[in-house]
């Protein structure tokens, strides 16, 4: 269970990036957030694991309500994170990345000791399942973005995560790079049965993997329901007249209707 209950932010310079917004995302659910620059999309997302403090209204998930410290730690426990610029460290392996996102689970002391041999082979498993084994030894930054994300997966797999919630995961990829990386994604939090969340700003991906698309403009929810609703004007409700990623204008009026050039309607 996630939920946001009436969540505002308002930043301390005074801008305000999220009015009241109430939603529920289902458990096993794939929802991507779709909006352009300065939606609110990062910080709808960061709010949802508490990397942003909310100024009105509440997060719940299963674990309670988020604003409680001990909620919130068991809540990060079982919630991955996926950022767009990896958040790696450059110049240690990928296994020992990928071993990072065990370090919630250990006390002070148990770090000390290192990762167990359990914990070794959760993270080789997670490497594997996003194709990387033969990799796990190298350093990351000699990996191509598309490798060093599919690290920032595995990453959040070894937490065994209930939820994942991926920020613009894509954002600094070739479209290719991004299908490939986005299907891993998708299958993998499908057949695990875990509830993503994951912004975009790139419409056909947004189709092509949500299960629902929440539509963000000026810090509002401007559009919620599946990829099959979204219309030209949800499109146009969503980006007002920013070109979308897409490249294509969204486009209110048929253009079957705009009167030619020179002809005065
Ligand atoms: N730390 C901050 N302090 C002040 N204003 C902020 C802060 N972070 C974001 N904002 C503002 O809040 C609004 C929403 O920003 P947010 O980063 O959530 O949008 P976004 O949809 O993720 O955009 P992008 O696609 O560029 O990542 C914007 O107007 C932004 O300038
Ligand atoms: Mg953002």
């Amino acid at each position: 269970m996630l939920q946001a209950l009436a969540a505002e932010v308002t930043y301390p310079n005074g801008t305000l990036a999220l009015s009241a917004t109430t939603l529920s995302i289902e458990p096993g659910s794939f929802t991507v957030l779709l909006g352009p620059s300065g939606a609110g999309k990062s910080t709808l997302l960061r709010s949802f694991n508490g990397l942003v403090r909310l100024t009105g209204g509440r997060i719940e998930s299963a674990t309670g309500d988020i604003a409680g410290k001990k909620q919130l730690r068991a809540h990060r426990r079982q919630t991955g994170m996926i950022f767009q610029q990896h958040h790696l460290i450059g110049r240690l392996s990928v296994l020992s990345n990928v071993l990072t996102g065990r370090l919630a689970f250990h006390s002070p002391l148990k770090t000390l000791f290192g990762f167990s041999h359990a914990e070794k082979e959760l993270a080789l498993r997670a490497i594997d399942r996003v194709g990387l084994l033969k990799e796990a030894l190298r350093r990351v930054d000699e990996l191509s973005g598309g490798q060093q994300q599919r690290v920032g997966i595995a990453r959040a797999l070894v937490q065994s995560p209930e939820i994942i919630l991926a920020d613009e995961p894509v954002a600094s990829l070739d479209p290719a790079t991004s299908d490939h990386v986005l299907s891993l994604l998708h299958g993998i939090c499908q057949s695990d049965g875990l509830t993503a969340v994951v912004s975009l700003h790139q419409i056909e991906f947004a189709k092509k993997f949500a299960g629902r698309i929440v539509g963000l403009h000026a810090g509002k929810v401007v559009f919620d329901g599946p990829p099959s609703q979204l219309d030209e004007n949800a499109v146009a409700a969503i980006y007002g007249n920013i070109v979308p990623a897409s490249g294509r204008l969204p486009r209110r009026v048929p253009i079957q209707n705009i009167p030619p050039i020179g002809v005065a309607s």
